[in-house]
C-alpha cells in the first residue's frame, strides 16, 4: 500500500498534528501492514497560490494548451499524479482561525483539476477520482468544538475538507480531531491527545484488517490463475 502523508502546521518538533500523524503510522508497522510513505510538508514545499495565468491554463483543454500553459500547470500535475499513484491519504494539520492553514488550502487548489482528478461525465455529473483511496484527517485544535461545545458552530475546518474532497470522490473520509489542545487545562489537553491517540488505534487496526482482507483476495486470485 502507498500512502501519501500530507502535513501542514507551522510547528516542527512542538506539533500535535505532526505527532499524532507519526502515532498513526506506527500503529500500522506495529500492525505489520506492508506500506511506503510519500510524504509532504506543506509549510517546506508549498504549493503556490492561485494565479490568472493558472485558472486560465487548468479549464483550457489539455489538447488547446501552450507550452507557456503546460509549465504553468506542471508542478500541479505532478502532484495529482502522486495523489493518484497513492492508495491511501493521510492529513495531518493544525485548525487555524476555525478553518484550514493557508498551506493546506494551496494544496487543495493545486490538486481540483478538472480532468485530471475529477471528470465531466456524460450526464453531466462530476466523477471524482479519489473515490478508491482511504482518507485520514488527523486535525489539532486549540479550542474544543465537539458536539454541545460553545465553540461547536465556529468548525469550518471539517465542512471544507469533506467539500472538497467529497467533489474528488472521497466519500466517507476518517476524522480524528484531537481538541482541546490549547484553551483548557493541562488534564484536558492531556486527556484529548489520549482520546485522539486511542481513535487512531482503532482506525490503524482497521486499515491493517483491510489490508490483509485485500492481500488474501490477491493470493487466491494468482492461486486460481495458477490452477
Ligand atoms: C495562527 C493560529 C491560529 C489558530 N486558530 C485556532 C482556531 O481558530 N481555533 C482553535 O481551536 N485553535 C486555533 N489555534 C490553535 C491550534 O489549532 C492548536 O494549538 C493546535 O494544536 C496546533 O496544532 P499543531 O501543534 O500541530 O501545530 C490556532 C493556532 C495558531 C498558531
Amino acid at each position: 500500500m502507498k500512502i501519501m502523508h500530507v502535513e501542514a502546521s507551522a510547528k516542527r518538533e512542538r506539533s500535535n498534528s505532526r505527532a499524532l500523524a507519526r502515532y498513526f503510522l506506527e500503529r500500522l508497522r506495529e500492525a505489520r501492514v506492508d506500506f511506503d510513505v510519500d510524504y509532504l510538508d506543506l509549510t517546506v514545499d508549498t504549493p503556490p497560490h492561485v494565479t490568472e495565468a493558472f485558472a486560465i491554463a487548468t479549464y483550457t483543454p489539455a489538447h488547446e494548451r501552450t507550452a507557456a500553459m503546460r509549465a504553468t500547470l506542471a508542478s500541479s500535475d505532478a502532484l495529482c499524479a502522486r495523489l493518484l499513484a497513492a492508495d491511501a491519504l493521510v492529513f495531518a494539520m493544525p485548525m487555524y482561525n476555525w478553518s484550514m492553514p493557508s498551506a493546506f488550502k494551496a494544496f487543495i487548489d493545486s490538486i481540483t483539476r478538472t480532468g485530471v482528478t475529477y471528470l465531466h461525465a456524460e450526464d453531466g455529473g462530476i466523477v471524482g477520482q479519489l473515490g478508491r483511496h482511504k482518507v485520514l484527517f488527523i486535525t489539532s485544535r486549540g479550542a474544543d468544538l465537539r458536539a454541545g461545545s460553545p465553540y461547536e458552530s465556529m468548525d469550518a475546518l471539517t465542512p471544507a475538507l469533506k467539500a472538497a474532497f467529497g467533489f474528488l470522490g472521497v466519500a466517507g473520509p476518517t476524522f480524528v480531531d484531537a481538541q482541546p489542545l490549547q484553551f483548557a487545562s493541562p488534564e484536558a489537553r492531556a486527556a484529548a491527545l489520549e482520546r485522539a491517540r486511542g481513535e487512531l488505534a482503532t482506525v490503524a487496526a482497521r486499515w491493517a484488517q483491510g489490508a490483509r482482507a485485500a492481500n488474501h483476495a490477491t493470493e487466491a486470485l494468482c492461486q486460481a490463475d495458477a490452477e
